[in-house]
C-alpha cells in the first residue's frame, strides 16, 4: 500500500516513542525506560537509522505501525489512519465505506470542532461566560482541567451558535445533522438545541469531538441536555474520557466506571487517572467491549444513593455477560465520586477503591430471593 511507504517516509520512530518514554541518545542509538514493561533501568533502545525498537527486558520490539498498534491499542489499519492523520497524508479511501457517508462524517467532525471554538471562546471571553467559569471553579475545578478536558459554555441565547456556524459557511441542515440545533415549529428557522448551559465536549478514542453534554447552571430541569445520535455519535457505545485515561487504564489494567461527567473531571483532577464515566446511560454491552479493549477489571463506583446501586446490579450483569471481571465500590448514601473525594479526600477514595465488593457478592446482596437462585444457576453453568 502506498499509504504506508508516505508515513514511513515523513514518521520518525524517536519521535513517536518519545510520546510514551524518554529517549537519550548514546552513541548510534537511543535508550529509555520499556513503556511496554514497568523497569527502574533504560532497556528499551530505539534504533534511528533502521526504525526500530527493542526491549531486552521485556522483549518487545517492531516498528512504527506495532509501537502505535500496541500502544494506543488498535488495529493495524487503525494504526495507519492515526499515523496518517498525524502526519496530515490523505488516506485511501476504503471501496467498501460509501465516500458519502465518510463526507458526512468529515465534515460533522469539522462543525464539531468549530461549535467546540464557539462554546470554549463564550466560557473564556464573555461576561456570561464568566458565571459559568465561576461556577465550574466554585465546584473545585482548576484551570487546567477545564483547559484539558476542552470545556465550554453555551450562551443562553436561541440562535447564537447557528448563526456563528451560519457565517462559517455551514448550512441548516449541517447543523441539524451534527445534532446542535432544532428546527422550529412556527417556520424555516432552526435554533440552538444548547442554551445557557456548560458544555462537555464528549470525544472518540482518537480525540476527535463526536457530541456534547450541557449542563445547567446551578440547578434546574433537565439537569443534562446531550447530543443526540448522529452519524458520528452513537450513545452507549462511547465511554467519556477515554481518549484521555486509555493509558492510564492499560497500565492500571483497572477500569474505574463513574455514572457522571462531574465524577469523571473529580477523579482525572485528582489524578486518579484510569477512568472513565459511562454518560448518562445504564452501562451497555458495547461500553464493556470496548474496556476490555483496555482492561481486565471493571471497578464500578457509582453515586451512593440507590439510583447508584441498581445501576451498579444491572452494571455487573452486565459485566458478568460479557465476561469481565467487575468489583463495586460503595459509597455512603448522599455521596457520589466527586463529592466523597472533595469531601474526604483521594486517600479515602482509593482505600475504598483498593477493597471493593466483589462484583458477584454485590449482586447477591443486592437482589431479590429469584434473583439469587437466577444467578447461582448461571454461576453454576
Ligand atoms: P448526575 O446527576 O449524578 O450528574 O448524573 P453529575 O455528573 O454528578 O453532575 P453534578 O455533580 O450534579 O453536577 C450522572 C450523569 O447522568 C447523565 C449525565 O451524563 C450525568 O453526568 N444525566 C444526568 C443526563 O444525561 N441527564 C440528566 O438530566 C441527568
Ligand atoms: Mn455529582
Amino acid at each position: 500500500m502506498e499509504i504506508i511507504e508516505k508515513i514511513k517516509q515523513v514518521a520518525n520512530i524517536v519521535e513517536l516513542a518519545s510520546a510514551y518514554t524518554t529517549l537519550r541518545r548514546r552513541g548510534q542509538k537511543f535508550f529509555g525506560l520499556c513503556p511496554f514493561h514497568a523497569e527502574r533501568n533504560p532497556s528499551f533502545t530505539v534504533d534511528e537509522e533502521k526504525q526500530l525498537y527493542h526491549c531486552f527486558g521485556c522483549g518487545a520490539g517492531g516498528d512504527i505501525f506495532s509501537l502505535i498498534m500496541e500502544k494506543e491499542n488498535l488495529s493495524f489499519l487503525e494504526a495507519i489512519r492515526f499515523l496518517a492523520e498525524k502526519y496530515h497524508l490523505p488516506l485511501p479511501q476504503p471501496a467498501r465505506l460509501n465516500p458519502e457517508v465518510k463526507k458526512l462524517e468529515a465534515r460533522l467532525y469539522e462543525i464539531n470542532e468549530l461549535a467546540l471554538t464557539f462554546f470554549r471562546r463564550q466560557l473564556h471571553q464573555t461576561a456570561e461566560g464568566q458565571k459559568a467559569l465561576f461556577y465550574l471553579r466554585q465546584r473545585g475545578l482548576d484551570d487546567k482541567t477545564i483547559d484539558e478536558l476542552r470545556l465550554g459554555y453555551a450562551p443562553s441565547s436561541w440562535n447564537s451558535l447557528v448563526n456563528f456556524l451560519k457565517e462559517k459557511g455551514v448550512t441548516f441542515q449541517e447543523i441539524l445533522k451534527a445534532g446542535l440545533a432544532l428546527p422550529s415549529q412556527k417556520n424555516q428557522e432552526i435554533y440552538d438545541r444548547f442554551r445557557g448551559r456548560i458544555i462537555f465536549p464528549i470525544f472518540s478514542l482518537s480525540g476527535r469531538v463526536i457530541a456534547f453534554g450541557g449542563r445547567i447552571l446551578g440547578e434546574g430541569e433537565p439537569k443534562y441536555l446531550n447530543s443526540p445520535d448522529t452519524p458520528v455519535y452513537t450513545k452507549g457505545q462511547v465511554l467519556y474520557g477515554l481518549n484521555l485515561t486509555k493509558e492510564a487504564i492499560r497500565t492500571a489494567q483497572e477500569l474505574i466506571l463513574v455514572e457522571g461527567y462531574m465524577d469523571f473531571i473529580a477523579l482525572y483532577q485528582a489524578g486518579l487517572r484510569n477512568c472513565v464515566a459511562s454518560c448518562g446511560t445504564s452501562l451497555t454491552v458495547q461500553q464493556v467491549s470496548l474496556a476490555q479493549r483496555f482492561a481486565s477489571t471493571i471497578i464500578i463506583s457509582p453515586d451512593g444513593d440507590e439510583a447508584g446501586q441498581n445501576a451498579a446490579v444491572r452494571a455487573v450483569s452486565i459485566c458478568l455477560e460479557k465476561g469481565m471481571p467487575s468489583k463495586v465500590v460503595i459509597l455512603p448514601e448522599k455521596m457520589d465520586p466527586d463529592s466523597f473525594l472533595r469531601q474526604r479526600g483521594k486517600e479515602a477514595y482509593l482505600k475504598l477503591v483498593r477493597q471493593p465488593f466483589l462484583g458477584f457478592d454485590f449482586l447477591l446482596n443486592n437482589t431479590n430471593q429469584n434473583s439469587k437462585i437466577c444467578l447461582l444457576n448461571l454461576a453454576l453453568r
